[in-house]
């Protein structure tokens, strides 16, 4: 076996497909649970765009390592996310999360319950934006998971930036754009308008100047992942 020493031989899985069965084969493990909410959003209509289950465990193994115990979701869909997030969640801690769709926060009740987590969690209905300020009294919160409208991802950056504690962390999924992030002739008028709101995200994040230490993991939707290194 020979050492790898180039850079380009050290993405994730090194560019072998084989290589990334391979770790799902082992770290992702059968999960009824999830499977459930997944089979059900898609009865119930709503679009198939969940994290993977590979990202939700992500989620998961950072909330607890980071011992959280006040998290904040911004895009709920059915509540695949919602579940793994709680699964990383402290006793006696709570999940705020955000949703656009009355009908898709239905679902996700009916997820929260089935998964015996109602009472860690609240969802508010409406547009995020417009909502976050509500849960404010209850911060400066540990972890904030966005995976919402894309055109809102530098919004909600400044209020994680505001509303998590020193040491806390923000999460943003898809910031590959869908595999967009770095094209430079992106015609159609909304995923221009999604690829600048995500380039805006990921450069305020990674700015130096700002209140990120940061880095994005090369899932396979980009995510985006920054801990709040100062007030
Ligand atoms: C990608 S899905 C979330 C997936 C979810 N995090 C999961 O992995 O299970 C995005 C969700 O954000 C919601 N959404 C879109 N724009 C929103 C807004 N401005 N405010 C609140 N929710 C919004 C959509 O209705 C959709 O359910």
């Amino acid at each position: 076996m020979s050492s790898a020493t180039s850079t380009v031989d050290k993405k994730f899985g090194q560019n072998d497909p084989k290589i990334v069965q391979y770790a799902e084969q082992v770290f992702v493990h059968s999960d009824p649970l999830l499977n459930e909410i997944a089979v059900r959003s898609e009865k119930e209509g709503l679009p198939v765009i969940q994290v993977s289950q590979m990202d939700g465990l992500h989620l998961e193994v950072i909330a607890r390592s980071l011992g959280a115990k006040k998290m904040v979701e911004i895009g709920t869909l059915g509540g695949y996310s919602g579940i793994c997030l709680l699964r990383g969640l402290q006793p006696g801690g709570k999940l705020y999360t955000f949703e656009g769709s009355a009908h898709h926060a239905k679902v996700a009740t009916e997820s929260f319950k089935k998964a015996g987590f109602s009472d860690r969690v609240e969802i508010f209905v409406g547009t995020a934006i417009q909502n976050l300020p509500k849960i404010e009294p209850y911060g400066p919160f540990d972890l904030v998971f966005i995976d919402a409208d894309k055109v809102s991802y530098p919004a909600y950056l400044d209020w994680a930036a505001k509303n998590l504690r020193v040491g806390g962390t923000v999460l943003a999924d898809n910031t590959f754009a869908f595999g967009l992030i770095a094209d430079e002739h992106v015609s159609d008028p909304q995923d221009k308008a999604d690829v600048e709101a995500l380039r805006e995200f990921n450069r305020k994040l990674a700015d130096p100047k700002g209140v990120f230490r940061s880095t994005i993991l090369p899932t396979g939707e980009g995510l985006s992942y920054g801990v709040k290194v100062r007030a």
